[in-house]
């Protein structure tokens, strides 16, 4: 251990970051030893470049000299051609189409302490965010007498827990076997001046490398072998803290495939030009999304139609597919994906040892984003537009805008439309708005001409709200609950 930790060390020591042995000699054997796994792990040539490029400059943002819309597929309508859905369900029946879960954030807003998949979004239920992914797959795979393999990307941080809790819950009813765990890589973050934080004596701080990550984690851990070992082409993307997300859409699919595209992407119309979603556009004639966060270096992205709607308006709800054979392409580029880095608060311990919580961003991490993948497609890549509401709802705090409040009304409001087409009289107030909590499981059904072909809904009784369970098992919250 000596002859190797003399080595981490220097190398340390070489790059300026030296400081991470700091406590060396007050660390029991355990911790050193924890020390030198994460020290090993850490790319210190490319943090060197990041912290280089990022935060001793500050790069010049890319220059265009014409940025323009891209063309978007109208939504799925009466009058859309039924043979893209046919092609979807082909490739769904013949067993050709995974599903992939980036489930690899710290979910630092939402502040619950497991991984945010494993939050209980259920109002009545109580069931988690994996929980209702699984049983859309379970749904589809029951619809389409399929096998959905479901790739699930995690981090170092969380990978044990989400394991546990993907064990504990008998892995929602799935075959474990089609359940495929992938790692992506985590990155030190840096304070201000570009050093290495600690957040113990024997851990620094890491963050993982964003859901970028998932092109090195899907095929160095394994998925895209197993993947290719399945006959699969199609690898429908989403993130698990979209709860309304559709795992594996078979009109998206058919799109994709009659194109035989390499990578498609779900649109859907932004309503403000400063609304924080990313912009689908073409950047001197290359597909591009620009984070919202950069919208300010292109002006053009902020102006609006005679309505007052953006102009540019293909915003990014974070819905892909990739081709297998393109992940494989597009891992071999790895190292061109851009580095897009973001100023947050960053427990750290200070120079005398003490843990800090900074009350306001005090460093930075490094991330890859998977959209960024677009630029590697040798065509213009399949772009869908969904409906404003229904696919994106996105939970990233407690309550307000993207949060777990709303993400149960929506779910009330989503389910409300499928009760009432089924004949039964839910709650709503003179606004409109449904004033009891519902969960259907996708499980029983996953439209609402399903549901009505299984349910009569003049028998429900939804005075205080309903659940709806995957055999179909009834039951009514205890006492009238605010929905929320
Ligand atoms: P966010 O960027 O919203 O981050 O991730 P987050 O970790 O969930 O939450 P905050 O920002 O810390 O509050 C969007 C999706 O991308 C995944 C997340 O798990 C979430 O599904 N993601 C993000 C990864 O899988 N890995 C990453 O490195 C970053």
């Amino acid at each position: 251990m000596e002859s190797q930790s003399n080595h981490l060390r220097r190398l340390a020591e070489q790059y300026g970051q030296g400081h991470l042995f700091r406590f060396w000699d007050d660390l029991s054997a355990e911790q050193r030893v924890e020390l030198l796994d994460v020290v090993r792990q850490i790319d210190f040539a490319l943090m060197d470049r990041l912290v280089d490029t990022w935060v001793r400059n500050e790069p010049a943002p890319e220059h265009f000299e014409h940025i323009e819309p891209v063309d978007v597929i109208p939504p799925v309508g009466p009058d859309t051609d039924p043979a893209v859905l046919e092609a979807g369900e082909q490739a769904l029946r013949e067993g050709r189409v995974a599903t992939f879960v980036v489930a690899g954030g710290q979910g630092t807003r939402l502040g619950f302490d497991k991984p945010k998949g494993a939050y209980p979004i259920g109002p009545i239920t109580g069931k988690s965010l994996f929980r209702y992914h699984a049983e859309k797959i379970r749904g589809i795979q029951q619809r389409y007498e399929t096998v959905l393999p479901w790739y699930v990307m995690v981090s170092h941080a969380n990978e044990q827990q989400t394991r546990d809790f993907f064990r504990e819950e008998a892995w929602f009813g799935l075959e474990p076997e089609n359940i495929l765990f992938v790692r992506q890589a985590m990155l030190p973050c840096v304070d201000e001046a570009g050093n290495f934080l600690l957040q113990k004596p024997w851990q620094p701080a890491m963050s993982p490398n964003g859901h970028g990550g998932s092109i090195q984690a899907l095929m160095e851990g394994g998925a895209i072998a197993d993947a290719e070992a399945r006959g699969i082409t199609v690898i429908c993307y989403f993130q698990v803290d979209n709860w309304a997300a559709k795992v594996a859409d078979p009109w998206f699919i058919g799109y994709h495939c009659q194109a035989n595209a390499a990578m498609s992407s779900k649109c859907h119309r932004r309503n403000d030009p400063r609304e924080a979603v990313g912009v689908h556009c073409l950047c001197d004639g290359a597909y591009r999304v620009i984070e919202y966060s950069e919208l300010d270096l292109y002006p053009q992205l902020l102006e609006t139609d005679e309505n007052g709607a953006p102009r540019f308006f293909a915003g990014n709800p974070a819905i892909h597919i990739l081709s297998t054979a393109f992940v494989s392409h597009v891992h071999k580029h790895f190292d061109r994906f851009p580095w897009h880095k973001a100023h947050k608060k960053i427990p750290h311990l200070d120079a005398d040892g003490a843990f800090v919580t900074p009350d306001k961003p005090n460093g930075y991490k490094f991330e890859t984003f998977v959209f960024d993948a677009l630029r590697f497609v040798p065509h213009p890549p399949v772009a869908l537009e969904i409906p404003r509401r229904g696919e994106y709802t996105p939970t990233k705090q407690y309550d307000g805008v993207n949060s777990v409040v709303a993400t149960r009304n929506n779910m009330a409001e989503y389910w409300a439309k499928w009760l009432e087409a089924a004949g039964c009289n839910v709650p709503r107030n003179a606004s409109g708005a449904c004033t009891v909590p519902i969960e259907i499981s996708p499980a029983f059904a996953l439209d609402a001409d399903e549901f009505a072909s299984k349910i009569d809904g003049g028998e429900l009784d939804l005075a205080r709200g309903i659940a709806i369970d995957a055999d179909g098992t009834v039951t009514l919250p205890a006492s009238k609950e605010a929905k929320g």
